[in-house]
């Protein structure tokens, strides 16, 4: 690393800034009256660049044993936003919390460090937390010693970063997902300096083995690669984490073991696109489908994925699917548009005609299989015709349940600089008339499911009535029933008595846990 201090300037808007202090690749910068030292900061066109680098496996703890009392006595919150990738970065950074000897905390007024772990994908996910951090302030001001970090998806944006670095100058620490594994280090430097640390590395790391995990309940996720080379023309997400890559067979089959071993009983395999898993060795021939294969051999009773892209999901795949065992029956394949003229648009690399004859396939193979999937409304251009065509596309493929967006622009994305010429009136709109559908749908393939049998795991209390209990079939499908909460965490075999739109209701046909059963 150079002695010099890099020029982070032509990142930001720098209005007002001073330099400080150089140092070993690190600048000082006052701006506003606010000391920020810049280790990395974000760059969209860095970010975008796909260097051939092989990528290294570190299979290092994260927290030194000198940082290992960093936190005793101290209290810690993670706010998070977004997929189930971030969920589990939270679950990671709680866990090099608890080693750094940090306590979590629900309640933000007694936590010592506050970090809010964001999401990037749509503007509304931005403008919450931009707000939260409003109410933050007021909780810094009367607690001057607080530590509030900004991590996750946002602040891999170069424009987020700038108007932290302006305009909410009282957050003290900002890093991005390629430095979660500089977390000890980053919060002593922020301690200890009383500067803002900001630390965004734009170039995805190296793989980081052995990062401890706080997991909780009975279902575990697991990544079995980061980022993703797709680069669909309105999506953010190749530039906040970075190229595809997988993590080693070996590793991810002794994490799922592990988990098995510790009684978890639902695994969900998580990337941003779990289809290209393996493209990248170069030592192996092995990919998705093969992995698949080895889940099926391990002792857990239910393993999921997400989230897929039709354009990978080959042939192989769906044989290891179809063999079933704890490779459940659900699908999520997020098509985006029904038209092939917005497709093409959006850069997804497939037709209309190509996800039918994908969805056909699998419903040769696995003629139960539930499938949901993502939509996007009202990206640029889209006609009335070619909205159509998505609602037609939906009733053809017939979704169990599917998320629905209105298309949001994303500053640096190809998208972002097409003409947005449909009215937000239309938008809403197509929103609400594609929501009704799905919901029809929905409840079509509940009530396909009244009088059969399901297998239910059981996972906690029903948010509405304390009395029932909730679930899932292995198709995902969420499940009331009444019964007591040893349940909880365990298989229990039910038959369906009613299909609301959005659940199934059920009554047990054993009184006694499946478990015993077997056992
Ligand atoms: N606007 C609206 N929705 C988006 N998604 C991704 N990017 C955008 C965007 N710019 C949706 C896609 C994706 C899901 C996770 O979020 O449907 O599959
Ligand atoms: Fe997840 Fe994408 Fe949101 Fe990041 S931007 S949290 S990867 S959905």
């Amino acid at each position: 690393m150079s002695k010099q201090g890099k020029d982070f300037s032509k990142y930001f808007d720098f209005t007002g800034a001073r330099v400080l202090k150089e140092e070993e690749g690190k600048t000082t910068y006052r701006i506003n009256g606010r000391d920020i030292t810049v280790n990395a900061a974000p760059n969209y066109k860095e970010e975008k660049r796909r260097g051939k680098e092989a990528i290294q496996v570190h299979y290092e703890t994260a927290t030194p044993p000198e940082l290992m009392e960093l936190g005793k006595g101290k209290l810690y919150h993670i706010t998070t936003y977004g997929c189930q990738m971030n969920e589990h970065d939270t679950e990671v950074m709680k866990g090099m919390f608890e080693q750094m000897g940090y306590a979590p905390t629900e309640d933000r007024n007694e936590a010592d460090v506050i970090l809010l772990n964001t999401c990037a994908i749509r503007e509304n996910a931005e403008d919450k937390v931009f707000g939260e951090l409003g109410h933050l302030k007021h909780l810094k001001i009367e607690k001057p010693g607080l530590i509030l970090g900004v991590c996750g998806c946002m602040s891999q944006e170069e424009s987020v970063v700038s108007r932290i670095m302006q305009k909410h100058s009282f957050v003290d620490l900002i890093f991005g997902t390629h430095n979660i594994h500089r977390l000890p280090y980053l919060l002593q430097d922020a301690l200890f300096s009383k500067e803002m640390v900001v630390e965004v590395w734009s170039k995805e790391g190296d793989i980081i083995e052995n990062l401890p995990k706080k997991r909780e309940g009975m279902r575990g996720w697991v990544n079995i690669m980061y980022g993703c080379d797709k680069f669909c023309t309105y999506c953010i997400v190749p530039y906040t984490r970075g190229k595809e890559r997988s993590r080693r067979p070996e590793d991810v089959i002794a994490e799922v073991r592990e988990l098995a071993r510790q009684g978890f009983k639902e695994i969900t395999l998580l990337g941003q696109n779990v289809n290209a898993y393996g493209k990248d060795f170069e030592d192996l021939n092995y990919r998705f489908g093969d992995l698949m294969a080895d889940m099926a051999k391990i002792d857990i009773p239910r393993i999921r994925f997400t989230t897929s892209h039709p354009r990978d999901f080959d042939d192989h795949l769906i044989e290891v699917l179809a063999t079933r065992g704890n490779l459940v029956e659900h699908i999520h394949l997020p098509v985006q548009s029904g038209s092939t003229e917005v497709l093409k648009r959006m850069s997804r690399k497939y037709t209309r005609e190509m996800f039918l004859e994908l969805v056909a396939k699998i419903k040769r193979a696995i003629p139960d299989a539930i499938l949901t999937t993502d939509i996007i409304v009202g990206f640029p251009g889209e006609t009335d015709e070619q909205f159509e065509e998505t609602l037609s596309l939906v009733q053809e493929v017939g979704f169990s349940s599917a998320y629905t967006f209105i298309y949001s622009p994303r500053v640096g994305t190809p998208a972002a600089d097409m003409e947005d010429n449909i009215p937000e009136a239309v938008k809403k709109a197509r929103l609400a008339r594609l929501n009704r559908i799905i919901e029809d749908l929905s409840r079509e393939s509940n009530e396909a499911e009244v009088g059969r049998t399901v297998e239910i795991l059981v996972e906690g209390v029903s948010k509405n009535n304390a009395n029932v209990l909730s679930g899932r079939t292995r198709t995902n499908k969420l499940v009331h029933i009444e019964g007591p909460v040893e349940w909880i965490g365990q298989f229990i075999e039910a038959k369906v008595t009613e299909a609301k739109s959005w659940y199934l209701k059920a009554e047990p046909v054993l009184e006694y846990r499946m478990e015993e059963a077997v056992s």
